[in-house]
C-alpha cells in the first residue's frame, strides 16, 4: 500500500503535466501534423490504457527494487523538525512566567513520567516551562502523546528533539534565558540495558554531557536539577541508603551511567561554576507511570489473568522496594529547584564556586514485592497467578531503602503518601485510562 502511494505521488507531476498540455492548447500554435496535435488525437481510452501500463511498470519497478531497511532510530535523527517563526513563538509563549520569582524552566524528558508531572506542577504555580522530549519508542508512545496533550492544554509546549542535538539546545537558549534546567530525560530501566546498552550511553552519558556543554556556555548559566537514581547504591549493604554511602558497586549498566553522571556533574560544577543538584529517585510510581515498571505490568497482567513472576533472593530472601509516590517526588523536585543557588559562570568561564548537591528522594519504608502484589489484588479484586522465582542477575538489586534525612533537613522534603494510598490512585487512573482507550478503539 505504501509503495503504491509512493508511485501515485511520483506520478502526479507527470499526470498533471499531461493535464496542463491538454487544458491549455491555446498556448501552442499546434498545426495538424505537429506531434502535439497527434497526441491530442489519441482517444481517451487509449490514453488510459497507456497510463495504466505505465503505472504497472513503475509498480513492478518498486516491487522488485531492494527493500529499504527501516531505520529504528529515525525518530531520534529527525532533529530538524524544529525551527521557524511559529515554532519560536510557541516556545516563547510556553516560557512566559507569571510568578514573581520569574523562573523559566527547561524540562527535558517532559513527556516522560516524572517530567510530565513536574512540568504540570511548575506551570500550575506560574513558572515558565518549555518541555523537550525525543518521544522514543522504549515504551508505548501513546502514553507520551497523552501526557503531551494534557500539558499542551495547560500551556506547556513540548519541543520534539533530542538532548544530543546541540544546535537545538543552543537555539532554545537563544530564544529563552532559562533560569533552571530540570533534566529528567534519560534511558530508564535496569533490565533493558542488557538488550540495548548503547541507548544508555547515548541518552544518559552523551546527552547529559551535551546538555551541560550548552548550559555552561550560556551567557546566563542556568541552575541544573537532574534525576540520578537510587540504583547508584547498587550492592551497598548499609541500610538505609544514605548519601554518604559507597556508590561504586553498580549492579546494572543503567546504574553505572547514573553514577558516571554524578561524576560528570561534579566536573562541570568544578570547572565551569554550574550549580547542579542531583536527585536519587527511589522507585517512583503513580498515575501516568512507566509500563516497564513492576507495579504497572503486574496490574496489566493480573487483569489479563496472565501469570506474574515474583522475584526472591537465592536463600528465599525478600525483594523489597522503597516505593515513592509521584506527588511526593514532584514536591521534592520543586523544593530542590527553589533552593538551588545560581550558577556562577558565564559563557563557559567560571567566576567562582557554585553549589553542588545530591539528595535521596525516597519514602523510607521498603515494601516487599509480595506485599505490593497483595495490595494490587485487593484493589483490582482479582487474584494474581503468582510464580515465585529466584531473581536472575539482570541488574536488579534485592533491596532499596532511602535515608531521607538530608533532603528533609535541607529541602524540607517530606513524603506523605503510603503505598496503599498511592496504589489506589494509580489503579483508578489505570482503569479509567485503558477503559477509555478500549472504547475509542471500538469505534
Ligand atoms: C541518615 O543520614 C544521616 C545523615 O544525613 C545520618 O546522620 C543518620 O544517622 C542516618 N540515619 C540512619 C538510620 O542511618
Amino acid at each position: 500500500m505504501v509503495k503504491l502511494q509512493m508511485t501515485m505521488t511520483q506520478l502526479k507531476p507527470i499526470l498533471s503535466h499531461l493535464d496542463a498540455i491538454r487544458s491549455t492548447p491555446g498556448k501552442f500554435k499546434a498545426d495538424k501534423y505537429s506531434p502535439l496535435f497527434r497526441f491530442r488525437l489519441l482517444s481517451v481510452p487509449k490514453l488510459t490504457l497507456w497510463s495504466i501500463l505505465f503505472l504497472i511498470l513503475i509498480l513492478l519497478f518498486f516491487l522488485f527494487s531492494p527493500p529499504t531497511t527501516p531505520n529504528p532510530s529515525r525518530r531520534a535523527l529527525q532533529t530538524t523538525s524544529w525551527g521557524g517563526s511559529t515554532w519560536e513563538h510557541r516556545v516563547r509563549i510556553s516560557a512566559r512566567t507569571v510568578s514573581k520569582t520569574r523562573r523559566t524552566v527547561l524540562v527535558t524528558g517532559a513527556a516522560g513520567f516524572v517530567g510530565f508531572h513536574v512540568s504540570a506542577a511548575l506551570k500550575r504555580r506560574g513558572d515558565g516551562v518549555v518541555g523537550l522530549d525525543n518521544f522514543n519508542a522504549y515504551y508505548d508512545i501513546g502514553l507520551k502523546e497523552g501526557r503531551k496533550a494534557l500539558l499542551e492544554k495547560s500551556g506547556v509546549f513540548i519541543v520534539e528533539g533530542d538532548i544530543n542535538d546541540g544546535a537545538l539546545l543552543r537555539k532554545l537558549f537563544d530564544i529563552v534565558a532559562f533560569t533552571h534546567v530540570m533534566h529528567l530525560a534519560a534511558q530508564a530501566g535496569v533490565r533493558y540495558a542488557m538488550q540495548n546498552p548503547s541507548s544508555y550511553i547515548h541518552s544518559n552519558i552523551a546527552g547529559f554531557v551535551n546538555l551541560l556543554e550548552v548550559c555552561k556556555s550560556a551567557t546566563i548559566q542556568p541552575a541544573i536539577i537532574w534525576a540520578s537514581s537510587s540504583s547508584v547504591y547498587g550492592l551497598n549493604s548499609e541500610v538505609p541508603f544514605s548519601e554518604k554511602d559507597r556508590t561504586d558497586q553498580p549492579a546494572s549498566l543503567y546504574a553505572a551511567t547514573k553514577k558516571a553522571d554524578e561524576g560528570i556533574a561534579h566536573a562541570y560544577n568544578h570547572i565551569y561554576g554550574l550549580s547542579i543538584t542531583g536527585l536519587r529517585f527511589f522507585t517512583v510510581y503513580g498515575p501516568w507511570g512507566r509500563p516497564d515498571m513492576a507495579y504497572f505490568f503486574f496490574t496489566r497482567d493480573i487483569l489479563k489473568g496472565k501469570p506474574i513472576m515474583i522475584y526472591e533472593g537465592s536463600d528465599h530472601g525478600t525483594v523489597a522496594r522503597d516505593f515513592t509516590y509521584i506527588d511526593d517526588v514532584v514536591k521534592g523536585c520543586l523544593r530542590a529547584l527553589d533552593t538551588a543557588k545560581k550558577s556562577t559562570g558565564s559563557g563557559g568561564k567560571r567566576k567562582g564556586s557554585a553549589q553542588l548537591r545530591i539528595y535521596n528522594l525516597g519514602n523510607t519504608s521498603p515494601v516487599p514485592v509480595s506485599e505490593l502484589v497483595s495490595k494490587l489484588e485487593k484493589l483490582l479484586k482479582v487474584k494474581a497467578k503468582k510464580k515465585v522465582v529466584t531473581m536472575p542477575r539482570n541488574g536488579d538489586v534485592m533491596y532499596t531503602h532511602a535515608n531521607i534525612s538530608l533532603a528533609q533537613k535541607e529541602l524540607g522534603y517530606k513524603p506523605t503518601t503510603d503505598l496503599e494510598t498511592g496504589l489506589k490512585k494509580f489503579v483508578k487512573w489505570y482503569l479509567k485510562y485503558y477503559d477509555s482507550k478500549k472504547k475509542k478503539s471500538a469505534w
